[in-house]
Parts: C-alpha cells; sequence; structure tokens
C-alpha cells in the first residue's frame, strides 16, 4: 500500500506555478523566477519592485547591493530579514537592463503577489520605493513625501481584497539610498531606518479595533 502524499504546501505550489509563468514578455529574458526569501509566516512583508542581476542570479529578492543595504537598515531598526520579514517584489522576473516594470507586467504578475499576501497573511507590508507604491496602491509619485506614513489600505483602496485590514508604509528604496549615502540625522537613510523601526513598532503594538 503507498503512503498518502503529505499535504502541499501552497507557497511551494505557487512557487512552483510561477516557475511555468508565461503571462507576460519579462519570461523571456530571465535566468531564473524571483518569488521571495524570508520567513512564510512573519507579519511584516516587504514589496520590491523587481529582480536585479544578481536577484535573477540567486532566484532571490534583494540579495545584490539594494539588499545589502536593505539588511543593515532592518538591523539598524532591530530587525532581522530572515526571521522578521517575507520579502518579494511586484514582478518576480528581472525587467531588462532593469527598467521599470510596464503597467502591463505589473498587471500580469499581480495575481502571484495577491496569493503572497493572502497566503503569508502579513500586519504590516512595506511598499519599497515607489513603483511598490504604484502597484499595490495605484498612487503615482510623491514617495519622498508619502514614506513613514501609514496608509489603512481601506483609506486608498476602493476595491480593497486581499489589502483589508493590514497597515501599509510606503518606503524609500535601498537603490536611491545607495545614491544618497548619508546617515546625517534628518537624511534618507535615517528616516528609513526610523520608518522601519515604526513598522516593528506597530507588530508589537497594534491598534485594536
Ligand atoms: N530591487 C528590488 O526592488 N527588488 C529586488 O529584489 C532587488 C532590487
Amino acid at each position: 500500500m503507498t503512503s498518502p502524499l503529505p499535504p502541499r504546501d501552497p507557497l511551494q505550489q505557487l512557487a512552483r506555478s510561477c516557475a511555468a509563468c508565461r503571462r507576460c514578455g519579462l519570461a523571456a529574458g530571465r535566468q531564473q523566477v524571483v518569488v521571495s526569501r524570508g520567513n512564510p509566516t512573519a507579519r511584516l512583508m516587504l514589496i520590491g519592485e523587481g529582480p536585479g542581476a544578481q536577484e535573477d542570479l540567486a532566484g532571490l529578492p534583494f540579495v545584490g547591493r539594494s539588499g545589502q543595504l536593505l539588511e543593515q537598515l532592518l538591523a539598524a531598526a532591530g530587525l532581522d530579514s530572515q526571521s522578521d520579514t517575507y520579502v518579494c517584489n511586484v514582478v518576480k522576473c528581472r525587467p531588462p537592463g532593469n527598467r521599470k516594470p510596464t503597467a502591463a507586467e505589473m498587471a500580469a504578475c499581480r495575481p502571484w503577489l495577491e496569493q503572497q499576501i493572502a497566503l503569508v497573511d502579513p500586519l504590516v507590508i512595506g511598499l519599497v520605493g515607489a513603483t511598490a507604491l504604484e502597484a499595490v496602491l495605484g498612487i503615482r509619485g510623491g514617495i519622498t513625501r508619502l514614506r513613514g506614513q501609514w496608509r489603512a489600505s481601506d483609506q486608498d483602496t476602493p476595491n480593497l481584497g486581499v489589502l483589508r485590514g493590514r497597515w501599509l508604509m510606503p518606503l524609500l528604496h535601498p537603490s536611491y539610498l545607495l545614491r544618497n549615502p548619508s546617515q546625517a540625522e534628518g537624511s534618507p537613510r535615517w528616516h528609513t531606518v526610523r520608518d522601519l523601526a515604526e513598522l516593528r513598532r506597530r507588530l508589537i503594538d497594534p491598534p485594536l479595533g
């Protein structure tokens, strides 16, 4: 008699489905599909733009220079990327030359992102950079003004879907911070460490209701 198969992990199934995805033209140029890294039960999800060259080779998000800086900033805020966060991107395949993904590419990849949000079920989502802010909440521009401000999902999205009940915060992208290396009080890096610490605080002390 054959023993019953163990139940499949839905996130592993998702990764398998993403690996076979050909919903947009980015599939043709990829080395690997880049789905996620970190803790699939984390209450904090970080969503970036899309894989770069290093991520495309490694098959993991945020492992290049931006990723290394993200690690440092998380550590400075008392967070560990592997245990405290689940990290993913708006698009799972590398746009050529690291260009911004098109609206059509983001829309093609959106069902994967929505499944990730539903399965990981984070309380708090950090939108890492302007593209994540645009893709997830439909807000174009204004990241330097909007960073660090909580967006209750209900406030922004008439069609809430999978975002309902979650707290979202736009964050500056580490690639911008690499171009602005000052750590002085009031600098973009200084603000980002404080924004990440605020995400951590919300995990420890969520508002009632
Ligand atoms: N930039 C992103 O937005 N995501 C990555 O995974 C790497 C760099």
